[in-house]
């Protein structure tokens, strides 16, 4: 099973995704069966280390995003993963744009699986610190959601 996490950027929102999975993957034991990646659906970043805030904050809540480069999401990738999750509704409409028209997998809500009201992480890069707290607990929250649905889907 290959999960992939989308953004704008891959250097805030998704390398965070990609970093507190990787925690969660490894509490339930679930590393070798499954993967887990991210992209940004721009190119400003590419080859970056995440953002220097996503990365401390990350640090104090016990997830590492440090060793992270960034990359862009191709079309390509819709035959390599089971998951594509988008953070927000446009990086969701650029997902829809690059999916080749044989797809097998539908890019999605990453927060369809945190059973909040809630749609979209909100994009911290302008913002505060808070907003990078903020975008930790949504993030926490749509992994605990996804961990069952990919345990269901391995029974
Ligand atoms: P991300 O945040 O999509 O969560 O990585 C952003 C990073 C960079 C920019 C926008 C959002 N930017 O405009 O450079």
């Amino acid at each position: 099973m290959k999960v992939l996490f989308v953004c704008l950027g891959n250097i805030c929102r998704s390398p965070t995704a990609e970093a507190v999975f990787r925690s969660y993957l490894k509490q339930h034991k679930l590393e070798s069966q499954v993967t887990v990646d991210s992209a940004g659906t721009g190119d400003w970043h590419v080859g970056h280390s995440p953002d220097k805030r996503a990365i401390l904050k990350g640090k104090q809540r016990g997830y590492d995003l440090s060793r992270l480069k960034a990359r862009q999401a191709s079309e390509d990738d819709f035959a390599q993963f089971d998951y594509i999750l988008a953070m927000d509704k446009q990086n969701l409409i650029d997902l829809q744009s690059l999916m080749p028209t044989d797809s097998q997998i539908n890019p999605e809500l990453f927060l369809n699986y945190a059973g909040l009201e809630q749609a979209e992480v909100p994009d911290p890069y302008f913002g505060g610190d808070k907003g990078f707290d903020e975008v930790i607990d949504l993030v926490e929250k749509a992994c605990e959601g996804l961990i069952k649905d990919i345990k269901q889907r391995l029974l």
